[in-house]
């Protein structure tokens, strides 16, 4: 097979919602089609508690089996199919932001009760700064939820993007007997089970047909022929390239515990979503079929024996092939280096590969070589845009507590930052360090393992910060100036970029007000993104 065949059959895409939606659940189904897993349950136990009390044993735990389900690829229907996993816990959600970096398109599963939550708008304006194309699947359709027109409307104005059902609900709760796909004009009837089953379907190519009054009662099948008569005088017909453009959103109905809706969606997603796409680097942009390789590290992870330092880095494909024992350039270091055992998460076991294409994931041995971000390439010197750090939502000092292992402490929170636990700023007289999480829990995983695998003891302190800026300016003079009248407030991230730490939303607007030359920005790449704070 050519590599334009090999790119035109993997898709490479992530599951993302509010905890609790059925993200797992619907991962673990799209899992029994694919023949990767042969039990609901299997993914499940990846899951780490919700709740604030999660304990470390559950950290281990987490960390542990999401390497082996950090990416999960299986075959359907001759497609390659690379799902990548996104921790559900809020407090790891940076992690979220950088894996949707790797990705080509999303499926956003919203929960029928509760509509778009917190999270969900989060994720969505990540998507958003990328204009990732994303299907929309309304899940627990059993249970009685919001109208789904109310749901509709919820969407296009909380997460601003404009929706097109390509399925419509008939009842829900109790009630609830299946959908119509408006798209292919057949009916789904539904059918609670949790095992995997055929989706019994109907074509009803005409909604005056009397099969359909047969098949769910006058009453709702009234109710659906004025439903779709509406849905299809406001939205006509889905226009693929808006939906790849991130602009509309397909919506699908579902019941993922069920197994109801699972098969349309999937065979929908591969139908339209889009096959592996390039990516911009400072030096223009790189075409998946430009023929020599290239790629880029999206997620470190530590190892659990904390005996072995090593990690894996994951590593996207974005050109070429990718080739076991060949040399490659990475281009931050300056040096070449090749892979003797590279492997794939097919069949959510490790096996070693000796190629991938692009949109694959390649799973890298790490010995502290890598940083997120880093570019891997045939020898040319470029690199990938769009894995930015974005700014931290809670702050606090580093405290050293055991002044006889300051070199440990160190190499840790150095090694922890580059895996993306958290970022660290230092201040700019070098004494100060403060570390920036998007979660409490994470000053937990951070301390205790810097502990345990670094054997060096460390403390938190709280320090009055409310957001992390970038700041850069065309003017010297005024930079300058800002950085001598706020100096307190002055730090640097890991890549020695400038970096604000303002105290409050206050500060920072009245800052803005006296510094209009100063460009404040909420993430780390400002040169490409329009993301002024
Ligand atoms: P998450 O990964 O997005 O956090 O959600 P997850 O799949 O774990 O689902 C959250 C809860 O919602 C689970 O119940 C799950 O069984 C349930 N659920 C998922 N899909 C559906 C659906 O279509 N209908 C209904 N009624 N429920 C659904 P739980 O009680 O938290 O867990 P469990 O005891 O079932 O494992």
């Amino acid at each position: 097979m050519g590599l334009h065949e090999e790119i035109a059959r993997r898709r490479t895409f992530a599951i993302i919602s509010h905890p609790d939606a059925g993200k797992t659940t619907l991962t673990e189904k799209f899992l029994l089609f694919g023949g990767a897993i042969q039990t609901a349950g299997a993914v499940k136990s990846n899951k780490i508690k919700k709740s604030a009390t999660s304990d470390f044993m559950d950290i281990e735990r987490q960390r542990g089996i999401s390497v082996a389900t950090s990416v999960m690829s299986f075959e359907y229907q001759d497609h390659i199919i690379n799902l990548l996993d996104t921790p559900g816990h809020k407090d790891f959600a940076e992690d979220t932001y950088r894996t949707l970096t790797a990705v080509d398109s999303v499926i956003l599963v919203v929960d029928c009760v509760k509509g778009v939550e917190e999270q969900t708008e989060k994720l969505m304006k990540v998507c958003r700064m990328r204009n990732t194309p994303v299907i929309v699947f309304i899940n627990k359709m059993d249970r009685d939820g919001k109208d789904p027109f109310d749901l509709l409307d919820e969407i296009e104005e909380k997460l601003s993007i404009k929706v097109h059902p390509l399925s419509w609900p008939i009842g829900m709760g109790s009630l609830f007997k299946g959908v119509y796909n408006i798209h292919k004009k057949y009916l789904n009837l539904f059918r609670a089970s949790t095992q995997r089953v055929e989706e019994e379907v109907l074509s009803i190519k005409d909604l005056t047909d009397a099969e359909l009054d047969k098949q769910i009662g006058e009453y709702d099948a009234n109710n659906l022929r004025e439903n779709v008569e509406l849905i299809e005088g406001v939205y006509h017909d889905l226009e693929k390239s808006k939906y790849l453009s991130g602009e509309i959103a397909p919506v699908f109905f579902g019941s993922a515990i069920n197994n109801f809706g699972i098969k349309e969606l999937l065979e929908s997603f591969l139908e339209i979503s889009p096959i592996p796409k390039g990516r911009p680097t400072d030096k223009g942009f790189i075409e998946p079929d430009a023929k020599d390789f290239s790629g880029f590290i999206f997620k470190i992870h530590a190892n659990l024996d904390p005996k072995h330092r090593d990690r894996i880095a994951f590593l996207r494909v974005c050109s070429g092939k990718f080739e076991r024992n060949k040399f490659f350039y990475q281009v931050r270091t300056d040096k070449n280096a090749r892979f003797s055992s590279p492997f794939s998460f097919l069949a959510s076991s490790k096996n070693i590969i000796d190629e991938a294409y692009p949109g694959d994931v390649v799973g890298l041995y790490d010995t502290g070589n890598f940083k997120i971000g880093d570019t891997i390439t045939e020898g040319k010197k470029y690199n990938f845009q769009g894995i930015p750090s974005f700014s931290p939502e809670l702050f606090r000092e580093l405290i050293n507590t055991d002044p006889m292992k300051t070199k440990q402490l160190e190499k840790g929170i150095e090694q922890l930052t580059d895996e993306g636990v958290a970022q660290l700023f230092t201040h700019q007289l070098g004494n100060k360090k403060v570390v920036g999480v998007v979660g409490d829990l994470q000053f937990e995983v951070i301390q205790y393992r810097l502990l345990h695998e670094y054997k060096a003891s460390a403390q938190f302190q709280p320090v009055p910060f409310h957001k992390a800026c970038w700041i850069t300016s065309d003017n010297k003079e005024k930079m300058n100036e800002f950085c001598r009248v706020k100096y307190q407030y002055i730090y640097t991230d890991k890549d020695k970029n400038t970096v604000f730490l303002a105290e409050s939303a206050w500060i920072l607007k009245v800052a803005k007000e006296n510094f209009p030359e100063i460009i404040f920005h909420t993430t780390s790449e400002f040169k490409t993104q329009n993301n002024d704070a």
